[in-house]
């Protein structure tokens, strides 16, 4: 009896931590394309308008932890572990996951700064945070994380 409430309480303490983000949620897919699948060939072929320096970077990281926002669910880090983030299901993009990174163009990563990730936190970036060239500058910065 008394084993059972035992196991019964292992099991709440477990699922209030799942809620309140002990168990940070997982990712989902990084590595599955998001562009659908009809835009994906025209998406790719898109590349930055600028030529990425220290400065352009310098930059985005001002952006990415100004007013893009990114670093409420990416984090500092870009590690996906911001204070928003650890809430969200599924979780935010680790950036840092340079797997990942190889997987996606630099038109892909513009496609989903603009257009979001539908059914999750990712919303469009595009123009309400950033314009387009500053999304472009935040991108020189997302792949500094992987040189
Ligand atoms: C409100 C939270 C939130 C904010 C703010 C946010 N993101 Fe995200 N982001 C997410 C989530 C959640 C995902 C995972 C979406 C998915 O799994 O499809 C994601 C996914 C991504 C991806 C991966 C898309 C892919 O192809 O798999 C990139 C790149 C990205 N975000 C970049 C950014 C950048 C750059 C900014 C700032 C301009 C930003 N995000 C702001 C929550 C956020």
């Amino acid at each position: 009896m008394f084993v059972h409430f035992l196991r019964l309480m292992a099991l709440a303490v477990i699922v209030i931590l799942a809620e309140y983000g002990g168990i940070a949620a997982q990712e989902k897919d990084p590595l599955i394309p998001r562009v659908p699948v009809d835009q994906r060939a025209e998406v790719k072929k898109l590349t930055s308008p600028l030529s990425v320096t220290k400065d352009i970077i310098a930059e985005g990281k001002m952006l990415y932890e100004g007013k893009g926002t990114c670093l409420n669910c990416h984090g500092k880090s870009g590690k996906g572990d911001g204070p928003v983030g650890a809430v969200l299901n599924p979780a935010p993009r680790n950036l840092t996951n340079c797997e990942f990174q190889k997987e996606r163009s630099d038109g892909e990563l513009f496609w989903i700064i603009k257009n979001g990730s539908p059914g999750t936190a990712m919303i469009s970036l595009v123009p309400g945070a950033v314009n387009e060239e500053e999304a472009w500058k935040v991108i020189a910065y997302v792949r500094s994380f992987c040189p």
